[in-house]
């Protein structure tokens, strides 16, 4: 499915647009869900870590959106390998912005403390395999996934050149950062072929520091195919979903003169 991006005047209005993105879509799900007789009831919806995300959960806590939608059923797309009450957690990010507002059996964690990226990824999968439907592939399909977009072209936690961006059977792995991303401890995320399963991503990117990512994404495939800068995860990734994609970047991701996208 093509890109659709959307180009918010600043941060606040990015944030304010993602709102009535997620409003709109989990408002959507749960008519479709009815409509179908789906049986896991349950709008899916994948969060991020990241600053970007943050502002976002809490405009959903503000507009009341746990409250009003009990019909959501909250996961993670990435976690650190910390315990909950790290800074870097981004169980605790999400549940400080959000979650506490939420019935906590609304929550399907990645379990961070007592075990290891491995088995705690595998265990993920194995929740994800029977709490969402799965796709013609067999691979679960969440409703609505949110990402954001590192300066380094990264999203979730698929790093340029790791592993776990190259990863195209599992659903989710253990992970390391590349050296000089903080904070620098092993993380389970989910990969590119789960992302690219959901039926709606949401992806936030507000920075200057992010436009060669834009160019990457909104590139040509043949550009894509000769340009090295432009085959980082979330480039190639967002190319290939098959569920829409809307790209929330502000004016100043946008080169000068592009006034439009
Ligand atoms: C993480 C996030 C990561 C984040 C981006 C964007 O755990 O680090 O999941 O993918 O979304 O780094 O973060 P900012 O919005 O703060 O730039």
């Amino acid at each position: 499915m093509p890109v659709r991006t959307v180009v918010c005047e600043d941060n606040a209005a990015l944030i304010s647009t993602a709102l009535q993105a997620v409003v709109a879509l989990i408002d959507g799900e749960q008519k479709r869900k009815t409509t179908v007789g789906e049986l896991q009831s349950r709008v899916s919806l994948a969060l991020s870590g990241g600053s970007t995300p943050k502002a976002l959960y809490a405009a959903m806590k503000a507009h009341h959106l746990p409250l009003a939608s009990s019909a959501v059923q909250y996961y993670f797309g990435d976690v650190r390998m910390v315990p909950d009450s790290s800074p870097d957690s981004n169980f605790l990010m999400a549940f400080e912005q959000l979650l506490h507002a939420v019935p906590i059996e609304h929550v399907t964690k990645i379990e961070t403390v007592d075990i290891n990226a491995a088995d705690s990824a595998a265990a993920f999968e194995d929740a994800l395999l029977t709490q969402l439907p799965l796709n013609e592939s067999g691979c679960p399909q969440f409703d609505i996934v949110l990402l954001g977009v590192g300066p380094d072209g990264h999203t979730a936690s698929l790093f340029p050149g790791t592993p776990a961006s190259n990863e195209t059977e599992r659903f989710a792995v253990p992970c390391m950062p590349n050296e000089g991303i903080t904070p620098y401890v092993e993380r389970v995320t989910i990969t590119r072929r789960i992302i690219q399963a959901a039926r709606h991503v949401i992806v936030m990117a507000a920075g200057k520091d992010k436009q060669w990512v834009l160019d990457g994404i909104l590139a040509s495939d043949e550009d894509v195919a000769s340009t090295e800068n432009f085959r980082v995860p979330v480039a190639r990734l967002l190319r290939e979903c098959t569920g829409d994609v809307q790209l929330l970047v502000n004016r100043d991701m946008v080169k000068d003169g592009a006034a439009s996208l």
